[in-house]
């Protein structure tokens, strides 16, 4: 029997957060991420040529890098229709960029060349990334590929460091609460570190290595070694991301009250300086509490849960 070709692929990948090890990962310093119960959806279809339709806020982003991805495949001249639809909100610290890339290139290879080979999906979306990005540790791209939770660190540039987290504690409920889009772009917010760093090395590294030492402690709470609280870890983790200058004012009051509160709240990609910061990986023994407060200061949040799949197959006809 002959097998009729397919000609429609559907795709999603998760967005993520970052528990740990945000902008030291950057430098070598190890990370643990999850990925989340966000996803995007990228179906690709043969067409009469090359058309991309996205609910994502930014079309051109988004044809960008189908385009750079179709390049890579040594197929630019392919006619086909992409529809992308996303509920991962773009500008947030919940790896909109990496998700959308890890599902195209999901989708189009497997279009293309009918392999699914999570390495190279995962290669593939990590150009794009750095095409995107300048210097992204490939952690978002990384996560959003392979799911699950995940310990990740970038050696050097050709060489990364992965592996997934099998916890042995569960977590309780975690929230996302939305701090305002930030103004700056990953890029900008990266490269904001950097000029800390080449001006105070000395002082940034301390915060890096301050930041290690949490993420390590995270992966002792999430492996059921160590009896740590997760209040303290998360909280910590926002005090030297402050310091590193990753946190606008109106996110530093918002979490010192939600501190007061009983709760614990961090960012969970690059932050924001000048206006919000992004999502907010909030805690609080009281869920409640937090549901009140967010409701009666009129901010957005959702609980969110971790550890999710990450790319896959949705639909092949
Ligand atoms: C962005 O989600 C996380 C950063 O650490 C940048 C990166 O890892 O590429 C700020």
């Amino acid at each position: 029997m002959i097998r009729k070709p397919k000609t429609t692929v559907t795709v999603s990948a998760p967005g993520k957060v970052i528990l740990s090890g945000e902008h030291a990962v950057v430098y070598g310093y190890p990370a643990l991420l999850s990925a989340i119960n966000r996803r995007i959806v990228v179906k690709v279809r043969l067409a009469k040529s090359l058309q991309v339709s996205s609910n994502h806020p930014s079309t051109t982003h988004a044809t960008m890098a189908v385009k750079r991805i179709l390049e890579i495949l040594g197929s630019r001249n392919s006619k086909l229709l992409v529809s992308i639809d996303s509920n991962i909100p773009v500008g947030s610290g919940l790896g909109s960029s990496a998700a959308l890339a890890v599902a195209s290139s999901a989708a189009l290879t497997k279009l293309k060349s009918k392999f699914w080979n999570l390495r190279q999906i995962n290669e593939i979306a990590y150009r794009i990334e750095k095409l995107q990005h300048g210097n992204p540790s490939g952690g978002d791209n990384t996560i959003s590929t392979f799911g699950g939770f995940m310990w990740y660190r970038k050696e050097v540039e050709g060489f990364k460091t992965f592996l997934q987290v099998k916890i042995k504690k569960k977590l309780p409920d975690l929230f996302l609460l939305d701090s305002g889009k930030p103004k700056e772009t990953t890029a900008q917010m990266v490269q904001k570190v950097k000029e800390y760093y080449l001006d105070k090395p000395i002082k940034v590294r301390r915060i890096f290595q301050e930041i290690e030492s949490i993420t390590r402690s995270f992966l002792k709470l999430l492996l059921d070694e160590q009896e740590i609280s997760l209040s303290e870890l998360i909280n910590e983790n926002q005090l030297y991301l402050e310091r590193l200058g990753v946190v606008s004012q109106s996110t530093s009051e918002l979490v010192k009250i939600i501190k007061r509160n009983g709760g614990a709240a961090k960012i969970t990609g690059a932050g924001g300086y000048k206006a919000g910061s992004g999502m907010l990986l909030v805690y609080h023994p009281e869920p409640k509490k937090l549901l009140v407060f967010a409701q009666e200061k009129k901010l957005t949040i959702s609980r969110v849960r971790l550890g999710e799949k990450g790319v896959r197959i949705e639909k092949e006809s």
